[in-house]
């Protein structure tokens, strides 16, 4: 990796850590879900840097994928368990990284993520495979008397690119990939009272554009003419033009235009906790950009 692009990855992990905790700060009983949302969003275009996806902001069961909607009223309650999930770019180069928000009294399980995710850093090195960074999330929070989220993982970042290789995942599998220096990824360990696995909700505030394709439909140019400037990065659906916009959505989804991300959820009444930073691979370790 040459020099410039290490240090576009580091300025946007220093912006996004951040913004990312001026955001947890303002989530109190009370306050709206959009006001913490816009206020983070615009952090980031005032720092010079652009919006690698929403600011997702997913309570409770909700693990990930929950934005705030348009005209959105839900304020946050006082029990709620908030996973804060930012994503700054500068020059495509991506910083991707989560904590959570307790209003309740379930610092144990925001603590079994945060460990998880301590204990899956200090293991990088070129050699070590991604099972084996698998196993010891894992083992982290199934210690602590949780489980892991198994169908969520971390993932490789890329120029303007969320998910690439290599896939991180969260709990233990044979082998996988071996960790090579250079690489840039974000790991994500999700701790839960629940199944342990994730679901689609009908719900999706979050899309991206996978393919370019003629469209005929009027609103569906529309849409596809607000998010050229996203260079194919995820938008939410509260900041395209509202006229139309899930005919043209639905639309753009069945000619495969779109990539939706559902709201995913555990089990109802669990509660899920998320621990996220975005990491070089150095020659003998790794560098935290959003630490
Ligand atoms: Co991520």
């Amino acid at each position: 990796m040459n020099d410039d692009i290490f240090t576009h990855y580091t300025h946007a992990g220093v912006i996004a850590n951040k913004i990312l905790h001026q955001a947890a700060g303002m989530v109190r009983e009370g306050v709206l879900i959009a006001e913490v949302v816009e206020t983070a969003e615009n952090a980031i275009i005032e720092e010079g840097a652009g919006i690698a996806f929403p600011l997702n902001i997913s309570r409770n069961e909700a693990a990930a994928h929950d934005t705030a909607r348009y005209e959105d009223d839900r304020t946050f309650a006082a029990s709620d368990l908030v996973k804060v999930d930012l994503g700054v770019h500068v020059e495509g180069y991506i910083a991707d990284t989560a904590l959570t928000v307790d209003l309740g009294k379930n610092d144990l399980l925001v603590e079994a993520s945060r460990a998880a995710l301590d204990r899956a850093i200090a293991m990088v090195r070129p050699g070590v495979t991604v099972g084996e960074i698998g196993a010891s999330i894992q083992e982290e929070i199934e210690s602590r008397g949780y489980r892991p989220v198994a169908n969520l993982t971390g993932h490789g970042l890329g120029r303007f690119l969320l998910h690439e290789k290599p896939t991180i995942p969260n709990i233990g599998i044979q082998g996988g990939p071996a960790i090579e220096e250079g690489m840039v990824f974000a790991i994500e360990p999700f701790a839960t009272t629940g199944s342990g696995y994730v679901s689609e909700s009908p719900r999706v505030e979050i899309f991206q554009q996978t393919s370019m394709k003629p469209v005929r439909l009027r609103a569906a140019k529309k849409v596809l003419n607000a998010i050229r400037s996203n260079n194919g990065l995820p938008f939410a659906k509260r900041m395209l033009p509202q006229n139309k916009v899930d005919l043209a959505l639905s639309t753009l989804r069945r000619q495969q235009i779109l990539h939706a991300y559902p709201v995913l959820h555990d089990v109802p009444g669990s509660l899920v906790s998320q621990a996220e930073h975005t990491l070089i691979v150095t020659e003998d370790g790794c560098v935290v950009t959003t630490a």
